[in-house]
Formats: C-alpha cells, structure tokens, sequence
C-alpha cells in the first residue's frame, strides 16, 4: 500500500483557538456502555476516528442499533446487559488495543462465542495480560502465538468474582476485569500498583451502576442493577492536545488555546511533566462535565530545560511521550525517562521508534530497557519511518517546526485512529505540513 507521509518544514509561530478531537478512552467507554445500558445514550463530542468506529462496527455486529456518528453525535439503543447477540464473524478491531482488550473482558461473560482480530500492529500485542484475570473469573479465552491475537472466546460460562492485584498500571486490563465483573457472582476487585485512567469506573458510576474505590482497589458486585441511559458529554483528548502543546512551547512567539480539554487527574501527567520542564500552560473555566474535569488550556512558547521525569506521573502521561520526547528534544540539558517500559507494547514499541527517529535528526538519544535519556540540541531534517503508529506520526510533525531542514515522516496514515483533522488543524495555526502519497 502507498504511503501517507508528512513533510514539515520550519515554521510558526503557532497562534488560535482550536477544539481538538473527542477523547478517544471515554469515547470507546460510551459506546461500550451506551451499548449496555437500558434506553437511549445521546452522546455528543465522540471521537470520530478509525478505532472508535471499529468499537461502533463491533456493537452493530453484537446487534445493538447505533445512529451516526455525524459531527460527533452518536445515538446508542441499548440493548442492557442482557441483550447482545453473536456476531455473524469475527470482530476486527483494526489499530485498537483499547477496544479488543475491553471487548475481551464484556464478551467472555456472554452466552456466545466471539473471535477477535485485528491489523498488523495489533496482531502483535500481548492480551495475556487480560486473559489471564479472566480465566481466573472462570473466563475460556484461547490466545495466539505468544499470547498475542486472534483472541477466541468461549460464552456460555457463569463467573465468579476475583480480587486481583494488577502487576503493571493498565487501565485496559482494570476495564476488562470490571466489565467481566458486571455478570459474575460476587464480588470483583482490581488493585492498581499505581493510578491509571478511571474513566470506566467513573462512566459505570455515571450510568448508575455503583462501582466503589478503597485507596487503590476498585469494587463492584456482580449483577448489582442495570445501567440507566443518558446524555454524555465527551471532552477533547488531552492526548491529541498534547501535540499542541509541545508544538506552542518550542516555537517561539506561539500562543494557542485549547478548548474544553478532558482534564481527568488520572491523564494529566503530561501537564505536570512539561510544566517542570518550563513550559508555559495556563488552565481556565476548569469545571466538571458528566463526572469528567474539563478546562481551556492556553500555552504560549518558552524555554524549556530537561528533567529526570518522576517515575510516578508515567502511568498519567503514558500515551503523551512520543509528544514529551520531542519537547525534550528542544530542550536545554538532558531528560531522563525510567519505569516506562509499557512503551514498548503500545501501537508500536514506541522507546525504540522514537530513539530511531530522533538519531535520524542527529539528536543525543541513550536508549535503557525501560526508558530514554535525550539530550537537547539543534537538530536537522530527514525522513522519519513513524512505524505506524499515530502518535509517533504526530510528534514528529511537530519536530519538523524546529528542524534546520524538512522532516518527512512516512506511513502516517494510522494518525486517522486517534486524531481525524489534525493536518487541518495544524495548518490552520501555522504548520507548514505537506501532506503525500508515495
Ligand atoms: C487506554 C489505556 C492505556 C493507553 C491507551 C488507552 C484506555 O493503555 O495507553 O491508549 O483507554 O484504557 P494500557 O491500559 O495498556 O496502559
């Protein structure tokens, strides 16, 4: 297949208003739940990118009548907890790890059976880390080599609470377990050995459904109620906002706001980190919207200086360090990343990718089992392989405004899972972004 590159040459600054894409976790959630629910979920603000669509394509599937999503409305019949049906075949859940991992964990309580799939990306990552739990709840759940997909579940079995202590920060693993616990017996609860995103145990809440937290578990009852239908409002993605928020820091004379931004504590890890790293991001009208922090961020350029980044806030900014190497990248001294050996199982292994890329642009980069070291420098242009994965894409188009000469990234074609528009949206506060097949 041809390649979607990006070619960015130097630019800003950045100036405007923008409103990035939906929240791509609470947008999976609200279809996932709307689903589940009795009566008619209205939600507004979903994110329209390929992943979502592909947990939308999944509950049609399941045989739950969805309307839309058109300029981000979508209208979800819930069937309740009771009333999905066996697909026709097997559920392809594209680039998205969210949705087979939260799928895994409602589909193994159902009376069918499923199998799950994916692309080439999520082909390889590991679902050990869900089937596991499951299993112990009384889950059938078949694995491919390595432990990776096809995924084949069985239905038909009855299962019981668990309390289980996750061995790595995972909030896809925490959603499945809670998921499977709706319809087990007893009691399920998870342990987190740090916080992770809480958006299905705070949506769960929001639906009716009473999930409760004791320091780092989380507790439901099987079969406690029904989830009761209603309006969602879903935020901007704070991860897609990230891009601009590193974008306005390094080019001088920026200044960009961001509206409505999801501001959950459990994302915000990516603020903290740039903050201490010097950058200049104001919050404003910071209130609540169905049970989710929401804010305007406005973030205008300045000097940033390298961090040892503090092991705790990587769980909150798990998703936002392909962004956050770049501001180091740009920054005076040395940044030193540990305890983020995660990023090696996400949409690509995202330590070795963003190492590969920065080297090409001739910054310092030490790479450790678990993290990286960069060293800030000016840097040139070159061609950056993006690996697929939409994050990388981005955050080195970003790169690309303080290169001494073009950066192309190739195969972005994958940024249309998380963040439909961005191009736009980048060129419209001051990007010089070409956009190529090759
Ligand atoms: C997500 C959880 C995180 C994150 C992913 C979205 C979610 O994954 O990286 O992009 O919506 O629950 P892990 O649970 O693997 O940390």
């Amino acid at each position: 297949m041809a390649s979607l590159d990006y070619t960015v040459k130097v630019g800003g600054p950045l100036q405007g208003v923008i409103r990035v894409a939906g929240d791509k976790s609470i947008s999976h959630r609200a279809v996932i739940l709307g689903a589940l629910a009795t009566g008619q979920s209205v939600i507004t603000g979903l994110l329209q990118g390929e992943d979502v669509l592909g947990t939308i394509s999944a509950f049609r599937a399941l045989g739950v009548a969805i309307e839309g999503p058109q300029d981000g409305r979508l209208v979800v019949n819930g069937v309740g907890l009771h009333g999905l049906k066996a697909p026709a075949g097997a559920l392809d859940l594209g680039n998205s790890g969210t949705s087979m991992r939260l799928l895994t964990g409602l589909l193994c309580a159902q009376p069918f059976a499923t199998q799950l799939v994916g692309d080439d990306s999520l082909m390889k990552r590991p679902m050990e880390r869900v089937a596991v739990p499951l299993r112990l709840m009384g889950a059938v759940i078949k694995t491919g080599a390595g432990g990776r997909p096809p995924l084949q579940i069985e239905g038909g079995r009855q299962l019981h609470g668990i309390s289980y202590t996750l061995p790595v920060a995972s909030a896809q693993v925490k959603s499945a377990i809670l998921l499977a616990g709706l319809y087990a017996h007893g009691r399920t609860t998870v342990i987190e050995p740090a916080p992770s995103r809480d958006h299905t145990e705070r949506m769960l809440a929001g639906f009716g459904y009473p999930v409760s937290q004791d320091g780092p578990a989380i507790s439901l009852q099987g079969g406690a109620g029904e989830l009761k239908a209603g309006p969602l409002d879903i935020p901007a993605d704070l991860s897609s906002a990230a891009f601009f928020l590193v974008a306005a820091s390094i080019v001088p004379g920026s200044r960009v706001v961001l509206k409505r931004v999801g501001m959950n504590p459990t994302r915000t890890g990516v603020i903290a980190i740039l903050r201490a790293m010097g950058a200049n991001i104001e919050v404003d009208r910071d209130t609540q919207v169905g049970g989710e922090r929401v804010a305007d961020l406005t973030v205008t350029a300045s000097a940033l200086h390298g961090i040892q980044i503090p092991p705790e806030l990587v769980p909150l900014a798990i998703d936002e360090f392909p962004a956050i190497f770049v501001a180091a990248a740009c920054a005076a001294g040395t940044t030193i990343l540990h305890g983020a050996e995660e990023l090696r199982v996400k949409e690509s292994d995202r330590l070795s990718v963003m190492a590969r890329g920065l080297k090409a642009l001739g910054v310092a980069v030490a790479e450790f089992p678990d993290g990286l070291a960069i060293t800030g420098s000016p840097f040139t242009g070159g061609v950056i392989d993006s690996g697929g994965d939409h994050r990388i894409a981005m955050a080195f188009a970003v790169a690309g405004l303080r290169a001494a000469a073009p950066v192309r990234v190739r195969d972005c074609r994958n940024v249309a899972t998380s963040f439909p528009g961005f191009v736009e949206m980048a060129c419209a506060l001051g990007f010089d972004l070409q956009v190529t097949n090759s």
